[in-house]
Formats: structure tokens, sequence, C-alpha cells
């Protein structure tokens, strides 16, 4: 989704602005801009459709000076990507303008209502409208302005504002919508997350709902929509650029995809204590009184939850209940007697399962998040929180951040597990170690790519866990390598998706449930029968495929229900692969934004 950063500070504006937009392109974006307030007080605006490069060109052409400034990467909602469309917005006299992640609601009644006070709008969007009531509320006070505004969006909003009367000051605001501000010495920045403030600052500050900003090169004062000052702690990040740079890899997601046995080792640190299982101060006590539990999220996460609702009915024999958060949300929901929702998040800035969390809330449910971003908006808003150790996740496709939400998932199972916790605490232990070995032989996957990857159907097939990262399986690939591709519970395959199969089709058969081999090898037949390429995924020394399946990938044996951290490693090398010898650039596939921030 769009990207936000602002800069006042002793240096110019505009190559910090760039270069920390460079480090939002991962969210996905199809225009940018810049605006700079000069030292003769002018607004300077530069804003173009396309890559930041066309930016980048735009202002090396009319270069943009002076100390303060915002910028944008948009992603196209209302009105198509074009130059005008572009953030920042400006009002008509072009003595303000405004940059925005979110949506305004009630954009067209403003619009009209605007109109009807003789402004004249550039652009089809819903957030020029703010640029406009911003200067319709100015009376030389800006703070003032932008609180008026705000006053009267509907909507989901992270602002950023400057004002040429204002050279030495930014106004920025956040409703359902993340904002950070960075500070510095002599300087300050804000932008919609913490990768583009790593090369200046680790200290932060979490900006929350309403909450309005006003930032100066030496200060920043934050205040509620009545005008009174507020306090938001100052927060240090742990991780390093290192950890948001590509180090080396071609592309975040494969560097991602291999920092899996440490992401998976820092994750089981933070639960692995001495004196046993820990977890933050009351989940223990939530989870062990739980008589039911909802799982909630979306795409990848959602999947994330189907893999635990299997793990945990079976080792803790609890109801658990899977549904993805934007059905959730809208579901007439029945309150169940000792019911926990675990609400799985990545970057916990997610639309539908933030919409969710306050819905449970509102029933008085329990919520609990597992999310990977601290002080995101779920964490702060959830009851309790567990946090992924994963570090940051900058390519669109989640990898890390799957496998290490898995882990989470798999220490509550042993938490609640009835029988055999010190065997399965024993097999989670080795987890990182056995994805190392598997990506130290991740030639044979790219060499099975390199075979593969003009195949235009794709089906993932399997039972239980396996059935679960089938579904994210078939979500990697079709979402870098734009294949198309489809996963199914194995035992389906007859009730209809059969009659797809052909000569052009891989099957990718996941057999990692001893119990079901043969009722997998003979789905593989009938497959195979019908003139596909079968490939399957299952454990070392397990030899009942070996007739049956084309090429076998071999995973390290580890407990049947934990399989899916390893087998995942497999497709998600597979759909990079193919991605790449596509042609695709798998860190920014089309059409998609790492955080949708947006319903
Ligand atoms: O940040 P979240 O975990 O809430 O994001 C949920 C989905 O948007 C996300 O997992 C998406 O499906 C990924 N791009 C899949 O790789």
């Amino acid at each position: 989704m769009c990207g936000i950063v602002g800069y006042i500070g002793d240096k110019n504006a505009s190559p910090i602005l760039l270069e920390a937009l460079r480090k939002l392109e991962y969210r996905g974006y199809d225009s940018a801009g810049i605006a700079v307030i000069s030292a003769k007080k002018k607004l300077l605006v530069r804003k173009i459709k396309g890559r930041l490069s066309n930016l980048d060109l735009l202002v090396q052409q009319n270069p943009v000076e002076g100390n303060c400034g915002i910028g944008h990467t948009r992603w196209a909602t209302h009105g198509e990507p074009s130059d005008l469309n572009s953030h920042p917005h400006t009002d008509v006299s072009q003595s303000i303008a405004v940059v925005h992640n979110g949506i305004i609601e009630n954009h067209a009644q403003l619009r009209s209502w605007l109109e009807r006070h003789q402004v004249s709008f550039a652009s089809q969007t819903d957030s020029e409208v703010i640029a406009h009531l911003i200067d319709f509320h100015y009376n030389g006070d800006l703070l003032l302005a932008v609180r008026e505004t705000i006053k009267r969006l509907e909507g989901s909003y992270a602002i950023a504002v400057v004002c040429s009367e204002h050279p030495q000051m930014m106004v920025v605001a956040r409703k359902d919508s993340p904002l950070v501000i960075g500070r510095c010495e002599h300087a300050n920045l804000v932008a919609s997350d913490v990768p583009p403030l790593l090369s200046h600052t680790r200290d932060v500050q979490y900006l929350e709902d309403l909450d309005v900003a006003v930032i100066t090169s030496e200060d920043v004062q934050i205040y509620n929509l009545d005008g009174e000052r507020l306090e938001r702690e100052v927060q240090h990040i742990e991780w390093d650029m290192e950890a948001a740079e590509k180090c080396g890899f071609e592309h975040f997601m494969l560097k991602e995809i291999c920092e899996q046995p440490k992401a998976l080792k820092d994750t089981l640190r933070a639960r692995f204590k001495e004196e046993g299982l820990v977890f933050p101060q009351g989940v223990e006590a939530l989870l062990k009184g739980a008589k039911h539990l909802l799982i909630t999220g979306c795409g990848t996460a959602y999947h994330a939850g189907m893999v635990a609702s299997y793990v945990i009915e079976q080792v803790a024999s609890i109801p658990v209940e899977v549904v993805i958060a934007s059905e959730l949300r809208y579901r007439p929901l029945i309150k169940k007697e000792g019911e926990v929702c675990l609400l799985i998040s990545q970057s916990g800035e997610t639309a539908d399962t933030i919409a969710t969390l306050r819905m449970l809330k509102e029933l008085g449910i329990p919520t609990l998040a597992l999310t990977n971003v601290i002080g995101c908006t779920i964490s702060r808003e959830a009851d309790w929180t567990i946090y992924t150790q994963a570090g940051p996740e900058i390519a669109v496709a989640s990898t890390k951040a799957f496998t290490t939400q898995l882990l989470c998932l798999f220490t509550i199972a042993a938490l609640l597990a009835k029988q055999d916790s010190a065997a399965l605490l024993q097999a989670l232990e080795n987890l990182p170690s056995q994805a190392q070995l598997l990506l130290d032989r991740q030639e044979d996957i790219q060499r099975f790519a390199a075979s593969q990857f003009n195949k235009t159907k794709v089906f993932f097939m399997g039972r239980l866990v396996d059935f679960a990262i089938s579904l994210e399986s078939a979500l990697k690939l079709k979402e870098i390598s734009y294949t198309h591709s489809e996963a199914f519970a194995a035992g389906e395959l007859k009730h209809g998706p059969i009659a797809l199969v052909d000569t052009s089709t891989l099957v990718v058969a996941l057999c990692t449930q001893p119990t079901l081999y043969a009722k997998m090898d003979s789905n593989i037949k009938e497959v195979k029968a019908r003139g596909a390429t079968a490939l399957v995924i299952t454990f070392e020394h397990v030899h009942t495929f070996d007739d049956t399946a084309d090429t076998i990938i071999r995973l390290p044996q580890t407990h049947p229900l934990f399989s899916p951290v390893l087998s995942v490693i497999v497709s998600q090398l597979y759909a990079y692969y193919c991605s790449v010898l596509k042609g695709n650039d798998p860190d920014k596939p089309r059409n998609l934004a790492k955080s949708v921030t947006v319903e």
C-alpha cells in the first residue's frame, strides 16, 4: 500500500526523501512524488507515474532544495495511476501539500461540499480533499487546520502536511494506518514503516489513532484532537540497517528465505528458557484456560492458523476454528464459553484483521495477537501479544514471517499438549538446523524449477497439515510467478479437480503424514495416469513414492505435525526460482502490496 515519508532538519530534504521512499518500495506502488519548502518559502512539488527512477530523473531535471519536505509512493485505489493522481496533493493556491495513506470514505460528500465552495480539483483521488479542507480551515495555525480537517474525515489515514508559510514545521496524523516518527539530532523524520528511518536513527515513536504531531527539526509535540498534549514513549529498535538491506542477495525474498534458520532460532529463544516454555505475562493462563480457540488472519497468516488448527486439536484436544479475517468480520459471531481468539498478522496493520479484532473486543472475547512488528496497531489493541522474531520482512511474499508464526503456534500446542510434550519440544528445537540442511540443498529445487517454470497449471495437494501447506504453496507460486496454481485436499481430487489434470499439469504432492502415505500414493497414481508430472515432497527414508513420483524432494525427519516448517521452504524456493526464471521481480509482484491497510 502507499508509503509516506517526511524530513525536517539541517540537510537538503529531497535526497533524503528519495532514499527513504526507496526503502518503502517493497510496499508496492505505481507512482511517486515529493514536496519540499524552499528557502524562499515556496512549495515545490515533483510527482510522476511509474517507478522511483522516473521521480529521480524528474528531480535531477528540476531540482528542489529545502530543509523540510514530504514524499509518497502511491498504490492506486481511487483514480488510475497517473501524474495528476500521484501525491503530494496541494490546495488551490499551492501553498499546502499533503501525502496520504488510507481511504477517505466520505470523500465524495467532502468533494461536493468543497466544489460548492468554489474549490476546483486537479485529481480523481479521495486524498485531494484533505489538502483543500486544510486550506479551508487554515488561518495561520497549521496544527489547528489539520485538527479541524481530521474531525471531518471518515475512513483511514496517515497524513503528512507541509505549508509554505511554515518552512520549519511538518504536521502529521494517523487513524487506522501506521505512522512512525524517527528522532534524530537536529532533524526528525516520519514514515509509514521503520526501514526508511534506520539509516538515520533507531529511536522511534509510534503514533496512535487520532494523534496529531507537530514536528520540527528539534522537537516533536503530540496532541489529541482537542489540542491536549500527549506523551508517546520513544522506543529503541533492536534490528539494524543490515536486516533491512539485501546484503549481497539478489532479492529480499531469497535473503528472507535463507534467514529462516536464524529467525526460527530467535523465535525459539524467546520461548525456551531454563524453566521451560515461557510466554508473556498472562498468556499461559489465558491459553490453558481456553475451551475453544478461534484463529483468524489473512493470506499467509490465515494459512499459519490453518496449520495450527490441526496441530493444536491433535495434541491438545481443544476445538479450534479458523476463519479468514475478511469473512469473520462480517459473520454473525456466536460467542462460545471459554473462547479465546488468536489473531495472526505479520505487519499487525492489515485492515480486515484490525476490524475483526475490534469486533471481537466489543463482544468481550479475549484477544491474543501473534505479530512481527513491535508497536503495530494489532499489538497495541489486542489484550495480549506474542511477537515472532523474524526481523523485518521486506519482500511482499511472506516467508520467514510464516515459518516463525508456525513455530510460535507449535510452542502453544506444546504448552497445551496432553502428553509427549518433551518429545514435541525436542522436535521444535531441531527445526532451525533442519531448515538449514534443506537450504543447503536448494540447488535441487532450483534445478527442478528450471525444468518446470513454464508449466501453466500447477496443483498442490495434501492431507491435514499438508493440505494447509498446499494452500500456502499455491499462494506463493501465484503471487510471484503469476502461474495459475491451485491447492486442494487430496481426498477432493476425484470430486472435481481431476477434470483439469492433463499432460500440461504439474502436481506437487505433499506427503508427510505417515498414516496417509498409501492414500497419497493412490492420488499421485491417479494424476500420473492422466499424464501429469508429479513432484513429491516427503521425508528422507520414505520410499513409498519411489516408483510413482517423477521427482522426490526429501525433508529432514521431524515430527510429522511440524513438517510444514520444512515443506513450505521447498515451495518458497520453488516459487522464487520460477519467478526469477520467468523474468519477474519476486520482491515486487504486480498488483500486490506488502501490507493491506485498506479493505
Ligand atoms: O501482515 P499480515 O500478515 O496481516 O498480511 C496478511 C496477508 O496480506 C499476507 O500474508 C499476504 O497474503 C502475503 N503477501 C502472502 O505472501
